[in-house]
C-alpha cells in the first residue's frame, strides 16, 4: 500500500507517502481499500511530535476514512468484499489499504457519497460520545460550540439543532458566524472581539459546552455554564494547565468533563459508533445534518493540506483522496 507516516516530527513538508507493506484482515477486523481520509485537528498535533497513536496503533496518520471492502478477517459478520463503509480508526487513514476492527465500522448514510462519507465517522462519533453519552444534553437544553466553524463545530450546531436545541458558538470570522447561523446556531460571538461570557450570562447561561480551547477558557467556560450545567473539554488549542475556582463550579453544581475518543477502547469506540448509526445517521440520511467538505487534496499533497489546517482559514472538513 501507499500511505503517509508522521515521522519523526517536523513541518507539513515532512509528509511523504511511502510504499508500505499491506495489512491483513487479523480475527475481527476488515481491510478496505481507502477511497478517502478526513483531516483533523489531532494528526497536526502527531506530525509535530505532541501525540502519540495509542499502543499497538500504526504511525500511519488518520483517524477516519471510507472506503470498499477487500477483505475479511475471521469472526466477521455483516460485512463483505465489495462493500462499502466509512470506519473510525486509532490511526492508518493516510493510507490506500487500512484495517478496521469491525465495531468500528459504519455503512455510509443513503445520500452521502463514498469519499464524502469520510468527512463523518470522526466528528460524529466524537459530537455524539460527548455532547449525549457524557454529558446528557436533554431536551430543552441548551449548547455553546466553541469553533463552530471547524469540522467538529459544524457538525455539532447542525446535529444539536436538528434536535431541537438552542445553539450559541464563537467564531473568529464574520463569514464563519454566518456559516454557523446558516447551520442552525442562534447566536454567533466573535471570539476576538466579544466576551462570550457576558454574551451567554446575558441569555441565562448554558447547559452544555462542547470546548476545544482547555485552560485558556476554562474559568471562563464555569462562569457561563447555568445551574447543573457541564462542561466537556475535548480539545486544548488554549493550552493544558489552568486554575479553577472550585467555589464556582460548586455553587451551580457543575461539572467538567474531559475525554479522548482515540484511546478509548475498541468495545467503547463500538458502542459509540452503534449510536451513531442510529440516532445521527438517520439525520444524515435525510439532509437535516449535511457533510462540510472545504476541500478534497490528494493524498500525496498531505503536506498542503496539513498547512491549510494550520492556517485556519478552512470551514469543515479537510478530505485527502487515496
Ligand atoms: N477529545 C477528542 O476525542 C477529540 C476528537 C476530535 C477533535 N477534538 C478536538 O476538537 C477540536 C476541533 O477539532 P477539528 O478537527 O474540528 O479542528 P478544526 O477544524 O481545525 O477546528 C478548530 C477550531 O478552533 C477554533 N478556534 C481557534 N481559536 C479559537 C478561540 N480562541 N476560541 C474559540 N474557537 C477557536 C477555530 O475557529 P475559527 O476557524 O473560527 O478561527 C476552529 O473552528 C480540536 O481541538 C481537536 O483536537 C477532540
Amino acid at each position: 500500500m501507499r500511505a503517509v507516516r508522521a515521522g519523526a516530527g517536523g513541518g507539513p513538508e515532512t509528509l511523504v507517502l511511502e510504499d508500505l507493506p499491506d495489512p491483513e484482515a487479523g480475527p475481527g477486523e476488515v481491510v478496505l481499500d481507502v477511497a478517502a481520509a478526513g483531516l483533523n485537528r489531532a494528526d497536526l498535533l502527531q506530525r509535530q511530535g505532541h501525540y502519540p497513536p495509542p499502543p499497538g496503533a500504526s504511525d500511519v496518520l488518520g483517524m477516519e476514512c471510507s472506503g470498499t471492502v477487500a477483505a475479511v478477517g475471521e469472526g466477521v459478520d455483516g460485512w463483505s468484499v465489495g462493500d462499502q463503509a466509512c470506519a473510525l480508526l486509532a490511526a492508518g487513514g493516510y493510507a490506500t489499504r487500512v484495517a478496521v476492527p469491525q465495531g468500528q465500522l459504519l455503512p455510509v448514510p443513503e445520500g452521502v457519497s463514498l469519499v464524502d462519507a469520510a468527512s463523518l465517522p470522526e466528528v460524529a462519533a466524537t459530537v455524539w460520545s460527548n455532547v449525549w453519552m457524557t454529558a446528557r444534553l436533554a431536551e430543552g437544553e441548551s449548547l455553546l460550540v466553541h469553533g463552530g466553524a471547524g469540522g467538529i463545530g459544524t457538525f455539532a450546531i447542525q446535529l444539536a439543532a436538528a434536535l431541537g436545541h438552542r445553539v450559541l458558538t464563537t467564531a473568529g470570522s464574520e463569514e464563519k458566524r454566518e456559516l454557523c447561523r446558516s447551520l442552525g446556531a442562534e447566536v454567533a460571538i466573535d471570539y476576538h472581539e466579544e466576551d462570550f461570557v457576558e454574551v451567554v450570562k446575558g441569555l441565562g447561561g448554558v447547559d452544555v459546552i462542547l470546548d476545544n480551547m482547555g485552560a485558556k477558557y476554562l474559568a471562563r467556560n464555569v462562569d457561563a455554564l447555568a445551574e447543573s450545567g457541564r462542561l466537556v473539554v475535548i480539545g486544548m488549542q488554549g493550552g493544558v494547565k489552568a486554575e479553577l475556582d472550585l467555589g464556582a463550579l460548586l455553587r451551580k453544581r457543575g461539572s467538567v468533563i474531559a475525554t479522548t475518543l482515540r484511546s478509548r477502547p475498541t468495545e467503547q469506540k463500538a458502542a459509540i459508533c452503534a449510536e451513531v448509526v442510529e440516532h445521527v445517521w438517520p439525520l444524515v440520511s435525510s439532509g437535516r445534518v449535511r457533510t462540510l467538505v472545504h476541500e478534497k487534496i490528494p493524498l500525496e499533497e498531505a503536506g498542503r493540506a496539513h498547512a491549510l489546517m494550520e492556517s485556519g482559514s478552512h470551514s469543515g472538513k479537510i478530505l485527502l483522496i487515496a
